[in-house]
């Protein structure tokens, strides 16, 4: 046995870098991601100076849109307005006695300015991979069409330790990519049936400062300290990079857009929940801003409330006959895909398209994700082309459950 030669020793580093997986973000994304969203943080006002607040919406009627998590906050807000503006919305929520109630007031503040709102609720925890595909199910078994689906639902359990749902997933990750990524995908008949259609996943700038590991989505071996900080913007940077693949896997013929938007800070439960240390360390962070941000301890609860979001919903809902919305987001998404570009459209908090993180047009990463989270929502690899083949989807929860 001969030493190695300069090739050999040349060819084996080479293929060393190349299976070399990144283990985090390097620290000019990081400082980048950060500067991200303490710009936003800071600056969410200026930069969406030039929208209208509220936002009027246009008329939706004959658009079918479910709506996730609209018990509170962004939802809440999204499913009112929609329905004012003549739509049909589904709440798809956990507590469906909240909804009824909120669905009681909301009537009787409308009486007499119109017809009576088009709302129903529909149950769906996304703590349970079982009650997506539920949901799916008797949804896709009306036969009908389904324009919008807005995966808003989220959760950020700021300092509390690494939770699993029962599927035994970490939360965050499950919550805010994986059954929203479940429910996406089940729907799809439903999508092609009310084409054009789209997907909006509200997302968040904090996926700037997220890195994901498709071999540990649950963040449980060991390679990085799990902070419900790494949950949340890990799972928000998964929802993006399995968004594009998605995109990507759609034919054009299906009609489907998918897209992220971030809302910017607005005034919810999510917000509210950050307890005072935080805030302190927001404080510190920012001193420089101190005699504005020290005004209360809701210090960023004033910066916005649920209205901005509604321009995204506006600015998204797709163009139907007689409806006058704004084409741009198909023509975006259209530009995006001839373009044989690495992500999805990303809508930021101003309402203009903008790039996601660095990491997110990770083409490789996001490949193996999609490949891994398919994997752990119990979906096979050519899901999407049976889908929009006019096939079946077998999953593995649910009435499903075949496999
Ligand atoms: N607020 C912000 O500043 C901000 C910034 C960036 C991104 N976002 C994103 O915006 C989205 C909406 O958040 P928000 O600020 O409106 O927060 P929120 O007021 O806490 O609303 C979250 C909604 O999600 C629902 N939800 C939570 N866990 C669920 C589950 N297991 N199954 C079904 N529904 C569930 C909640 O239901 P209940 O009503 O039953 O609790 C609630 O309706 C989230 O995706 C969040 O990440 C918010």
């Amino acid at each position: 046995m001969g030493s190695s030669s300069p090739e050999r020793e040349k060819g084996e580093r080479q293929s060393e870098k190349a299976t070399r997986v990144k283990k985090g973000l390097g620290w000019i994304e990081w400082l980048r991601g950060w500067l991200n969203v303490i710009f936003e943080m800071l600056f969410q006002r200026i930069a969406a100076s030039h929208l209208q607040n509220p936002m009027p919406l246009p008329p939706v009627n004959n658009l079918t849109c479910i709506v996730t998590g609209s018990t509170s906050g962004i939802g809440r807000e999204i499913a009112r307005q929609l329905a004012e503006s003549g739509a049909h919305v589904v709440m798809a929520v956990r507590n469906p006695k909240a909804a009824h109630e909120l669905i009681q007031k909301w009537q009787t503040e409308w009486s007499g300015k119109g017809l009576p709102l088009n709302i129903e609720v529909m149950e769906l925890n996304l703590l349970s991979l079982d009650s997506v595909a539920r949901f799916a199910e008797a949804w896709n078994s009306r036969s009908g069409p389904l324009h919008v689906l807005i995966n808003n639902a989220g959760i950020f359990s700021i300092g509390e330790p690494q939770k699993f749902s029962k599927d035994g997933h970490e939360e965050h990750m499950q919550v805010n990519h994986l059954a929203p990524a479940l429910l996406s995908v089940l729907l799809l008949p439903s999508l092609i049936r009310g084409s054009p259609s789209r997907i909006i996943n509200v997302n968040s700038v904090m996926h700037y400062v997220g890195f994901v590991d498709p071999e540990d989505m649950n963040v449980v071996m060991g390679k990085r300290k799990y902070t419900s900080l790494v949950g949340y913007s890990s799972s928000k940077l998964a929802q993006i990079m399995f968004s594009s693949v998605l995109q990507k896997q759609l034919p054009a013929e299906s009609g489907i857009n998918v897209v992220c938007v971030s809302p910017g800070i607005v005034q919810t439960n999510v917000v509210s929940s950050m307890n005072l240390s935080f805030l302190c360390i927001m404080y510190f962070f920012f001193r420089f801003a101190a005699s504005y941000l020290l005004c209360r301890r809701g210090i960023f609860l004033e910066l916005y409330k649920p209205h901005i979001v509604l321009y995204h919903i506006s600015y998204l809902v797709p163009k139907k006959v007689g409806v006058a919305t704004d084409p741009q987001v198909p023509e975006y998404c259209e530009l995006l895909k001839a373009d044989n570009w690495p992500t999805c459209a990303f809508i930021s908090q101003d309402c203009r398209p903008t790039n996601p993180s660095e990491e997110a047009h990770n083409t490789e990463t996001a490949y193996r994700l999609w490949e891994k989270t398919l994997e752990m929502i119990g979906l096979h690899s050519d899901v999407v082309e049976r889908l929009t083949e006019g096939g079946e989807a077998t999953c593995c929860y649910g009435n499903n459950e075949q496999e």
